[in-house]
C-alpha cells in the first residue's frame, strides 16, 4: 500500500452564482511511497495549489479520492479531519506564516499545543529539532528579530514537529533569494534522507532538481514524470529543463 494515493481527482470550481465553471483538475492520478521527495511542477494556473489544498484537506475534490495510509480522510467530519491533518501532515507555506506575537519556540510548538500535547513532551521534541536546524540558541526571539533564513528554519521546524507522515510545501522558495533557497532545499533534502516524505509544489527548475521525482501537471492531469534514479542533481536539472521546454512547445502548437 502506498503512503499517498491520489485516485482520479477532479476539481471544478463554480464561480459566481451558477455562472462559469473552472476545471482546475481533470483527472489527477498518482501514488507516493514512504520516503519519497516529489516535486510538482506546472504552469501558473495549472492547478498545483488546488491539488496541494486537496491533499491538505483544506479543499475537497469534486470527484475522486485521496488516501493516506489507505484512509480516505477527505470524507471525515471537520473535527476528525482537523485531527487527522495535525497527526499526518506538515505544511510549509510560501510566506512561512509565522505568528509575530509568538516567540520562535511557541511558533514551533503551535501544532503540538493544538494537538493537546503536554509541556514536558513538547520541550523534548522542540530542542532536538531546533538543534538540527541550528536555531536552538534563538528560540526565545520573535520572528521580527531574526533573519529570513532563521524564519524559514522555524517554519520547517513547525512543519515537522508533529513528525508528519507527509510534509507538504507550496512554493517554499518562492519568496527567497537564491542563497536562502539553496539552504532551504538542502535542508529539505537532508530531512528527506532521514526518512521524511516530502511533496513540494514549485515553478523553479532548480528547486525541483532537489527532488527524486518531478511530476508535471498540465491540462488538469499528470502530463509527465521524471525519476532521478542514480543521476546527479545537475543532470536532473538538465532533464527538468528539457521537459519544461517540451511543455512550452506543446503550448505553441496548441495556439496555432
Ligand atoms: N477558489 C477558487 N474559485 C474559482 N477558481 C479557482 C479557485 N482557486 C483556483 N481557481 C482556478 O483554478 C485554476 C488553478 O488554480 P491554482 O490551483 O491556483 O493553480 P497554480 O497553483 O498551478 O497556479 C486557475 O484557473 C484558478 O483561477
Ligand atoms: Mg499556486
Amino acid at each position: 500500500m502506498s503512503l499517498l494515493e491520489v485516485n482520479h481527482v477532479k476539481k471544478v470550481y463554480k464561480t459566481r452564482m451558477g455562472g462559469d465553471e473552472v476545471t482546475a483538475l481533470k483527472d489527477v492520478h498518482f501514488t507516493v511511497e514512504k520516503g519519497e521527495f516529489v516535486a510538482i511542477m506546472g504552469e501558473s494556473g495549472s492547478g498545483k495549489t488546488t491539488l496541494l489544498n486537496i491533499l491538505a484537506g483544506l479543499d475537497s475534490p469534486t470527484n475522486g479520492r485521496v488516501l493516506i495510509d489507505g484512509k480516505d480522510y477527505t470524507t471525515l467530519k471537520d473535527n476528525d479531519k482537523a485531527m487527522f491533518r495535525r497527526e499526518n501532515l506538515g505544511f510549509i507555506f510560501q510566506d512561512f506564516n509565522l505568528l509575530d506575537n509568538f516567540s520562535l519556540e511557541d511558533n514551533i510548538k503551535l501544532p503540538l499545543v493544538l494537538g493537546g500535547e503536554n509541556h514536558a513532551k513538547m520541550n523534548d521534541r522542540v530542542i532536538p529539532i531546533a538543534k538540527t536546524l541550528g536555531i536552538d540558541s534563538i528560540l526565545k526571539k520573535y520572528p521580527y528579530e531574526v533573519s529570513g533564513g532563521q524564519k524559514q528554519r522555524t517554519a520547517v521546524a513547525r512543519a515537522i514537529i508533529t513528525r508528519p507522515h507527509i510534509l507538504l510545501a507550496d512554493e517554499p522558495t518562492g519568496a527567497l533569494d537564491s542563497k536562502s533557497s539553496t539552504n532551504l532545499l538542502k535542508l529539505l533534502r537532508k530531512i528527506n534522507k532521514e526518512g521524511q516524505t516530502i511533496l513540494m509544489v514549485t515553478h523553479s527548475n532548480v528547486a525541483a532538481s532537489y527532488a527524486d521525482r518531478v511530476m508535471f501537471i498540465r491540462d488538469g492531469k499528470v502530463f509527465n514524470q521524471i525519476y532521478r534514479g542514480d543521476i546527479s542533481r545537475e543532470e536532473m536539472l538538465d532533464k527538468i529543463c528539457d521537459s519544461v521546454s517540451v511543455l512550452m512547445r506543446g503550448d505553441d502548437e496548441s495556439e496555432q
